[in-house]
C-alpha cells in the first residue's frame, strides 16, 4: 500500500541540515565523542574514560537537564530474595508483545545486577531497608518488586546527579554545555564525529575516533508528554541523515497517569504510586481496570493507558483519578516526597481526595537500530538509552527498564568507543579532513513562525498518532507532516530552535508512516481500525531510511530472533 501525501515534497529530506566546510570552522579533537548526558551518555562517558580515553560530552543545555533527571520511579533489577533473571526477562518479554529479541533481553536483563554495582560504586544511594537491603517496589507488568529507587520518587535526579559527580573525578572527561549537535559526519562508512553549534560560538566540528549518540526521546512530539523541553528527537533524525534506519517507530509509551491540574505541566505520577497500592477510578468512583486485566492497575502500561481513554470518553471527563486515600498518608509524604509536594502545591489533599490524571506521550520505544553493545551499522558509531533501539523492550516497554538499558549499554558502548579510538590513534590514523557541504533550498519562504509550527504539530500526533489510532487520522497526519516538511525543512535553519524543529519534523514523518501502515494492533500501537494483533503478518520489526521515506519505498523489515514466542496484547 503506498503511502499517502505528495511525496515531491520529501526531497526536502536532506543527508544534512546546514552547508558549511571543515576548512573554516574552528576544530576539536577527541577519543570519543558522546552527545548527550543522561544515565546512558554518562555511562558511556565513565567506561570510555575508565578505558583511558579522553572523552568530550556535549549537551544541548546544561548538564543536567534531559529526562534521566525526571525519572521517578526506579531502575529494574532481579535482585530480591524471591527473584530471578529469568523472570525478570518472563515479564519483559510478556510486556513486549511478540516483539522482543529474546537474546537482547537475556543478555541485558541479566547485566542488571552488575549494572546497580557499578551505579553504587559511581555514588548512586538507593532507598534501603531499616535492615540495609535495598529497597524494592513494584511497577506495571512486574511479577516481582523489583524497582529500586531513590529519594522516594526522585530515582533519576539522585542517578543523575551521582554521575556528573563522578565524571569530575576524570580529567579526561570534559563537557560542553549549550551545544547543539547539529549532523553527524560520516565519512567513507565511518563517522568521524560531529558538527556542533555552541552558544556564543556558532558552529565547530568535533573529531572523534568514536561517537556515542545518547540523545534521549522525542516527546516534545506531542501536545501532552512528560518529557522535558529538550526531548525533541535530535538523536534519531540525525541517525536518519546519517544513513541509519530508524526502527519500530511506530511504538510510542503513554504513561497512564500524569497529573491533570492546569499549570502543572504534565508531572509524571510514577507508577510506583500504584506499586504502593493506590487504586484507579473514574468519576463515580469505579474501578474501571476490574475485569479489563488480571492485574489491574498493574497491568503493562499500554492495556492502563488505554482503559483510561475509554473511561475518560464513556463518562465525558477531561481525567481519571488516582486513589490512595486509603494508605497510611506518613508513609506516602516518605515514600514520594515529590509527588506530595507536587500535590500541596497545586491544593490537592491527596489524603482525602483522588488525584486527577490522565496518560500523556512518555517514551520513544524504537530507535536507532543497535546490538545489546550500542553498536550501529555505522562504522565508529554506538547509540545508547532512550535513542536507540536494541530489541530489548519490544513493542511496549516495561516501566523502569529504560534506566537499567541505559546503564548497561551505555557501558558497553563506552568501552567499545574506548578500544576503536585506541586503535585508530596506535594507527596514527588521527587526521582531520576536507568535508564541504552546501544546502540547496529551493523555498523562499519571509518567515516561519516556529511556535505556530510546533504546537500544530504536536496538536496532530497528539490527536491522530496518539494512544488509539484509526487510518482516517494517520492519513491526515502524514498528509499535514509532509506538507509542513515541503517548506520548513526546505530553508537552511541557522540555530538550534530551527533545526530541533527540523528534527521533530523528520521523526514525527517516520512515527506516523511506522504506525499508518502496521494495520494491526500490538504493544504500545493501538488501531481502532484494526484491533487485533495479527501474528501471521506483523511479528516484525520494520526498519525506515532516509530514501524509503522520500521515495515512498516500503521499509525494511526485520522478523523477531529466538525464542520469544509470548507477549500479551
Ligand atoms: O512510572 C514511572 O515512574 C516511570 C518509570 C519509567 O518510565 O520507567
Amino acid at each position: 500500500m503506498r503511502p499517502p501525501g505528495a511525496r515531491g515534497r520529501l526531497v526536502a529530506l536532506r543527508s544534512k541540515l546546514t552547508s558549511f566546510a571543515s576548512g573554516e570552522l574552528p576544530h576539536r579533537f577527541t577519543d570519543v565523542l558522546v552527545i548527550g548526558s543522561g544515565i546512558a551518555g554518562l555511562s558511556a562517558a565513565l567506561a570510555a574514560a575508565e578505558a583511558g580515553a579522553r572523552v568530550l560530552v556535549c549537551a544541548k543545555a546544561q548538564l543536567s537537564l534531559g529526562s534521566t533527571a525526571w525519572a521517578q520511579g526506579g531502575i529494574a533489577a532481579a535482585i530480591g530474595p524471591d527473584d530471578r533473571p529469568a523472570l525478570h526477562a518472563r515479564d519483559t518479554i510478556e510486556a513486549g508483545a511478540g516483539l522482543c529479541e529474546a537474546e537482547v533481553v537475556e543478555d541485558i536483563i541479566g547485566a542488571a545486577p552488575e549494572a546497580i554495582e557499578h551505579l553504587v560504586t559511581a555514588g548512586v544511594r538507593f532507598d534501603r531497608t531499616p535492615g540495609g537491603r535495598f529497597a524494592l517496589t513494584r511497577e506495571g507488568g512486574h511479577s516481582r518488586a523489583r524497582i529500586l529507587h531513590a529519594d522516594g520518587d526522585q530515582t533519576g535526579r539522585e542517578i543523575e546527579r551521582a554521575l556528573l559527580e563522578r565524571i569530575t573525578d576524570f580529567e579526561r572527561i570534559r563537557t560542553l554545555e549549550h551545544t547543539f549537535a547539529i549532523d553527524l559526519l560520516p565519512v567513507d562508512g565511518s563517522c568521524r564525529g560531529a558538527l556542533v553549534w555552541r552558544e556564543g560560538s556558532g558552529c565547530e566540528i568535533v573529531w572523534a575516533h568514536a561517537t556515542v549518540l545518547a540523545t534521549g526521546g522525542a516527546g516534545q512530539l506531542f501536545r501532552e508528554t512528560t518529557n522535558p523541553s529538550t526531548a525533541t528527537g535530535d538523536g534519531l533524525a540525525m541517525a536518519l541523515r546519517a544513513g541509519l534506519p530508524l526502527r519500530d517507530m511506530e511504538f510510542y509509551q503513554f504513561h497512564p497517569t500524569t497529573l491533570y491540574v492546569a499549570g502543572a505541566g504534565r508531572a509524571l505520577i510514577t507508577e510506583a504510586v500504584r506499586g504502593e497500592g493506590a487504586i484507579l477510578v473514574d468519576r463515580s468512583g469505579r474501578r474501571f481496570l476490574e475485569g479489563v486485566h488480571p492485574l489491574r492497575e498493574l497491568a503493562p502500561r499500554d492495556v492502563v493507558a488505554r482503559a483510561i481513554v475509554r473511561t475518560m470518553r464513556e463518562t465525558d471527563d477531561t481525567q481519571v483519578y488516582l486513589d490512595a486515600t486509603h494508605l497510611d498518608p506518613i508513609f506516602f509524604r516518605r515514600r514520594f516526597p515529590h509527588i506530595s509536594a507536587l500535590c500541596d502545591a497545586f491544593d490537592i489533599d491527596f489524603a482525602h481526595e483522588p488525584i486527577p490524571v490522565r496518560p500523556t506521550a512518555h517514551y520513544m520505544i524504537g530507535g536507532v537500530v543497535t546490538d545489546p553493545n550500542g553498536a550501529t551499522a555505522l562504522a565508529g558509531l554506538w547509540a545508547c538509552g532512550e535513542c536507540a533501539s536494541t530489541g530489548l523492550h519490544g513493542a511496549n516497554r516495561l516501566g523502569s527498564n529504560s534506566l537499567l538499558e541505559g546503564a548497561v549499554v551505555g557501558r558497553r558502548a563506552g568501552q567499545a568507543a574506548a578500544v576503536r579510538a585506541r586503535s585508530l590513534r596506535e594507527r596514527g590514523d588521527t587526521r582531520p579532513i576536507e568535508i564541504e557541504h552546501e544546502v540547496v533550498s529551493h523555498h523562499r519562504l519571509p518567515q516561519l513562525d516556529r511556535t505556530d509550527l510546533q504546537r500544530s504539530l504536536q496538536a496532530t500526533l497528539w490527536y491522530d498518532v496518539g494512544v488509539e489510532r484509526h487510518a482516517t487520522g494517520l492519513r491526515q497526519a502524514l498528509e499535514r507532516i509532509e506538507r509542513w516538511i515541503g517548506y520548513a525543512l526546505d530553508r537552511e535553519e541557522r540555530d538550534p530552535a530551527g533545526w530541533a524543529l527540523q528534527n521533530q519534523l523528520t521523526v514525527a514523518l517516520v512515527m506516523a508512516r511506522a504506525a499508518w501502515e502496521r494495520t494491526e494492533s500490538r504493544g504500545a500501537h493501538f488501531r481502532l481500525d484494526f484491533p487485533q494483533r495479527d501474528d501471521e503478518r506483523w511479528r516484525l520489526h520494520r526498519a525506515f531510511d532516509l530514501e524509503a521515506l522520500r521515495d515512498g519505498a516500503p521499509p525494511r523489515e526485520v522478523s523477531v530472533q529466538g525464542r520469544d514466542e509470548g507477549g500479551a496484547s
